[in-house]
């Protein structure tokens, strides 16, 4: 048979999995000389290393197959060398059933090692629970460009209520408030001197200079600071109609410090516009070359390179949001909800609302946001190694089929445990490795070492001694220690195996 036949028949074999026959495990052999060499050729091959197997005359190869055929040529099971993958879990802390003032467990278990024979998958199984009363941080980050007039003083009275729609989550809510426009130089904003200073409508009295991104408020549990705070804000104004909200979104992800993120929350950002955005690219229209560097420019809390930066893209953005584990809601207005919708598309873990025209009805907006956010679980991997792959297989009442980006349960209630099966197969030998499965929006991961398993564990053996074809060694030698034998190796195969 030669290597396209064979690869051929392989193809069948494989195929014949997913039908009616079981599957059949084969050992597609060529070159082999060695018990590595046979290890490595393929996940169902195996050796056997009993002495005079092989019969005079007969290339060392006999000696690998599948372990039905090796059995079947007289070779002992215990003679048998079949590396299998090992799973060892490193840290497996329970789950948290509520929140308390210590950091919650929410996937079990946190850390494990694999040692993997190329080729041959092996599935273990995570669970993850919400854990009841987890602190939640949210950053209300609103365009005040004119035509959010109306919805400006809505929202200066809005902390009371936002900040009981949020106790109805966590005891350990906090608040926080940005506001933004856009860049402050043409064709964005009239840069007369004048109109830079009061972009408002003629007759406004209430009016602030114009601005890209203002922090204002770090995240606050206190209602009285954020009413009073909130409370002085004015309106501003531009020219055009799409906003620097990107710009905004992205020093608010990335500012932890000025923000105030906690660590343990869920952190949400809501974006309150009635406008669309403008993104990487569009700066050339003021001449603004310069890419947005994803870092944070913050300086007594105004953006500062504003008006020196492009906007960032959305993938850029996206990944910083990804990266800091913040989830956006999109609070916007009927107008631009398509535009909104197709940039919640290109950001996981983001959701898109309506705003009604003076944000009357933004507290139910985010609550069912928030809801739709916390009721999808996904889970996924970071830095996955190239000759790595892994398959999710949801174990819950709605889960999405299995795939091999991601797991997803659907439907998920607070304090209901679910299961992933995660299968991860090795393509080939690799040195140690690792990547992280996580939950986008929750800080809890799994840590993924492994190493790959190639060689056989029969090395102290010497090979010309304990395999020369035909040479009929007498089996007491084996344990004579003036052979170059290790006597436990010898006669303790299991251990040999590592398994
Ligand atoms: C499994 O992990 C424990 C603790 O880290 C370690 O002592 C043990 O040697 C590991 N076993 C294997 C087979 O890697
Ligand atoms: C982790 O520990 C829990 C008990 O705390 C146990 O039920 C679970 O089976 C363990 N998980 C694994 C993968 O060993
Ligand atoms: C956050 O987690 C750290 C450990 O990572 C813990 O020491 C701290 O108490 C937690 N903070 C809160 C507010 O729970
Ligand atoms: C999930 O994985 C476990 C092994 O950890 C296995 O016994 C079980 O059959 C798997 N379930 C599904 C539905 O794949
Ligand atoms: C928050 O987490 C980051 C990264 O995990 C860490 O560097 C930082 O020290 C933590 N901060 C606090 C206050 O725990």
């Amino acid at each position: 048979m030669d290597l396209q036949q064979a690869v051929l028949l392989l193809l069948l074999l494989m195929m014949g999995r997913n039908g009616l026959c079981e599957p059949e495990e084969v050992c597609l052999k060529s070159g082999i000389e060695s018990c590595s060499d046979c290890i490595r050729s393929g996940p169902h091959c195996a050796w056997c290393q009993q002495l005079s197997f092989s019969k005079r005359g007969e290339q060392e190869a006999v000696r690998c197959d599948t372990r039905a055929q090796l059995r079947q040529r007289g070779c002992q099971e215990e003679e048998i060398l079949y590396p299998e993958n090992t799973l060892n879990i490193t840290m497996n802390k329970s789950l948290s059933t509520s929140f308390s003032q210590q950091d919650p467990v929410q996937i079990s278990p946190q850390k494990v090692h694999l040692h993997l024979r190329p080729g041959l998958p092996t599935t273990f199984t995570v669970s993850f629970k919400r854990a009841e009363g987890y602190p939640v941080d949210l950053y209300y980050l609103m365009d005040l460009s004119y035509s959010m007039k109306d919805d400006l003083e809505k929202v200066k009275n809005l902390g009371t209520d936002l900040f009981k729609a949020l106790e109805k989550i966590t005891a350990y809510a906090q608040i926080g408030f940005g506001a933004f426009v856009d860049k402050t130089v043409l064709p964005y904003t009239n840069t007369n001197k004048d109109k830079l200073q009061k972009p408002c409508d003629e007759g406004e009295q209430f009016c602030q200079a114009a601005f890209g991104y203002r922090h204002v408020l770090s995240m606050t549990s206190d209602r009285e600071e954020f009413r009073k705070i909130v409370g002085k804000q004015y309106i501003s104004g531009n020219l055009d109609s799409p906003e620097g909200s990107l710009d905004a979104m992205m020093q608010a992800a990335i500012c932890g410090m000025e923000v105030g993120w906690r660590n343990n929350s869920t952190r949400l950002l809501v974006l309150a516009t009635d406008a669309g955005f403008h993104m990487a690219g569009d700066g050339k229209l003021a001449g603004i070359l310069e890419p947005n560097d994803e870092q944070c420019h913050m300086k007594n809390n105004l953006y500062i390179q504003s008006s020196d930066m492009d906007y960032p893209s959305v993938g850029q953005l996206a990944i910083q949001l990804e990266k800091n584990n913040i989830q956006p809601i999109f609070a916007v207005t009927q107008n631009v909800q398509t535009v909104y919708k197709e940039l919640s598309k290109m950001i996981p873990k983001s959701e898109v609302g309506v705003l009604s025209e003076d944000s009357r009805n933004v507290v139910q907006l985010i609550e069912n946001a928030y809801n739709r956010l916390s009721s999808k679980v996904t889970v996924t991997h970071d830095n996955l190694p190239e000759d790595v792959r892994v398959e999710y297989t949801p174990l819950c009442k709605n889960g999405e089929p299995p795939s091999t980006s991601r797991g997803v349960c659907n439907e998920v209630l607070v304090g209901e445990e679910i299961y992933f099966n995660i299968t991860v197969t090795a393509s080939s030998c690799v040195g140690e490795e690792a990547f992280t499965i996580k939950l986008p929006g929750i800080r809890d991961t799994l840590a993924v070492s492994l190493s790959t398993d190639c060689e056989c564990h029969c090395q102290d053996l010497d090979p010309d001694l304990a395999f020369e074809p035909g040479q009929d060694l007498d089996p007491d030698l084996a344990s004579e220690p003036d052979l170059d034998l290790d006597p436990d190796l010898a006669s303790e195969p299991d251990l040999a195996l590592g398994l």
